[in-house]
């Protein structure tokens, strides 16, 4: 048996799955996001640890024969985060969260130096761990002068699971500190924002083993000693290794609450100048590509808050044909956005209101600014130097076929949907763990799912997607002066 924790923005998932790679069950703990000021968004690293005992005892509670047995652990985690302890350990302030866009004026002084761009292939965007260890430093100095370790959220979680310092490529990537081509970290990046680097964990592969789990959680959960916890991934990574997409040219669009658009690469292929992540992959010898969008699904719940209805609900209401745009045009940049336009001050907007604009039409008009907003990833990859052939959809916004019937005509490209199962960043965790635990080939172990229904452009409204697109695209630089 092996486990995979996934450290999500909204919770924690434990996912078990036995050597054949079944799952046999899953657990779960909510976490919410503070929102103290306009822009910031954080955790108290303390919840984490609460909503994974939750989830785990879950598992405990339905499955705990088969929980007893695991012999290998995955980590997978919301990236980017900064985690900050002291030397005993001590969480020093809450984690300031990927989303959180308080420190734009410093991730614009440190991609301004042109050694970022160069050492880490992207720009330092204020989401980055960087900019917001600057932020700290400018804000809250005496905090960060008793910072003695910055880790990413799982990285977190790791300590609390093995006692250990230590984190792995793909997470430690969107830091802005690693060296992304010789996966190792940068002393002169770290330098740059006033940090040594014994004060990040040490780096080992995604799919090596990093810690064993302490005996005092092993003997709560009835497992053996020396559980192997592997190094595990950022999320986006992590869903990759669920979803098989660890081969160049193979790809996905995750509609999770932000969206991501993803590719995986044989090599460092880096473009920041179309403001794309590259990243390193969880399995060594691999790097990927992705283009991020902040609000997808979290475009969706926040007209599904003001409206008062389900999200579901909500697309519900658009039925099952693909509908031409209506001339309402929604830019979903409501915590700013990251690809195209690394802009972290733009907020969204409706266009095109009449007297006519019922909820359904406002609806339709968030789904299409989503499947815009991937367009724009994708021309994006393309400018790095990645055709998109195909995409397999993954995230809770994936189970509206209205969205991904919009996702594949504003693409041009089919959307596979994957047989039934669970194949995200928690499954791929529980990969990774596998992989660690048994030495196993990563790429034997990582294989794609069937696929059990590929949707298709729709051609008979193609031609309004394209129109409406050419819309989506003239607003930017219209709003951008008055935002
Ligand atoms: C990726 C990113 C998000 C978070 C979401 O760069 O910021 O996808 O990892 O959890």
């Amino acid at each position: 048996m092996y486990l995979g924790l996934d450290l999500g923005t909204s919770g924690v998932k434990a996912l078990l799955i036995d050597g054949d790679q079944k799952v046999i069950g899953s657990g779960h703990g909510d976490l919410d996001v503070s929102r103290p000021h306009s822009g910031w968004s954080e955790q108290d690293p303390a919840d984490w640890i609460r909503a994974a005992e939750e989830a785990v005892g879950e598992l405990k509670a339905q499955h705990g024969v088969e929980l007893a047995a695991v012999k290998g652990i995955g980590l997978s985690g919301q990236m980017h985060g900064a985690t900050l302890l002291d030397e005993r350990d001590q969480v020093l302030r809450p984690c300031i969260l990927w989303n959180d866009t308080r420190s734009h004026a410093e991730a614009a002084k440190l991609d301004a130096d042109p050694r970022f761009r160069k050492i880490t292939g992207n720009i330092v965007f204020p989401g980055f761990t960087a900019p917001k260890l600057a932020w700290v430093k400018n804000n809250e100095p005496a905090v960060f002068d008793k910072v003695r370790w910055v880790l990413l959220p799982k990285d977190y979680l790791r300590l609390w699971l093995t006692g250990e310092h230590m984190s792995e490529m793909s997470d430690s990537a969107g830091t802005a500190w690693l060296d992304v081509a010789a996966r190792k970290w940068s002393q002169e990046l770290l330098a740059a924002t006033d940090l040594e680097e014994q004060q990040v964990p040490s780096l080992v592969e995604g799919t090596e083993q990093a810690g064993s789990l302490r005996s005092e959680l092993a003997s709560r959960w009835g497992m053996n000693d020396g559980v192997a916890v592997a190094g595990g991934a950022g999320d986006n990574a992590a869903s990759a290794c669920g979803m098989g997409t660890v081969r160049p040219g193979h790809a996905f669009v995750s509609l999770g609450t932000s969206g991501v658009l993803f590719a995986a690469n044989g090599s460092y292929l880096p473009n920041p100048e179309s403001a794309v992540h590259t990243f390193c992959h969880a399995l060594p010898n691999a790097w990927h590509q992705m283009g991020v969008i902040l609000s997808a699904t979290d475009s969706l719940n926040w007209l599904s808050e003001i409206t008062g209805k389900e999200a579901s609900d909500l697309t519900g209401e658009l039925g099952e044909a693909l509908k031409a745009p209506t001339g309402v045009t929604f830019l979903p940049y409501l915590s700013g956005e990251r690809t195209p336009h690394n802009d972290a001050a733009i907020r969204g907007v409706f266009a095109g209101l009449g007297h006519e604009s019922s909820r359904a039409v406002l609806t339709q008009a968030v789904v299409e600014g989503v499947a815009f907003a991937f367009r724009d990833s994708q021309h994006a990859l393309h400018q790095a130097g990645t055709e998109l052939g195909r995409v397999t959809a993954i995230g809770g916004g994936s189970r509206s076929r209205y969205w991904l019937k919009a996702i594949a005509t504003a693409l041009q490209i089919p959307v596979d949907i994957p047989a039934d199962g669970d194949f995200g960043a928690a499954f791929g965790a529980a990969r990774l763990g596998l992989i660690a635990a048994e030495n196993a080939d990563p790429y034997e172990v990582c294989i794609a799912p069937a696929t059990a229904e590929t949707i298709e452009p729709d051609a008979k409204v193609g031609d309004a997607y394209a129109h409406a697109y050419e819309r989506y695209r003239a607003l930017y630089p219209a709003i951008k002066g008055v935002s």
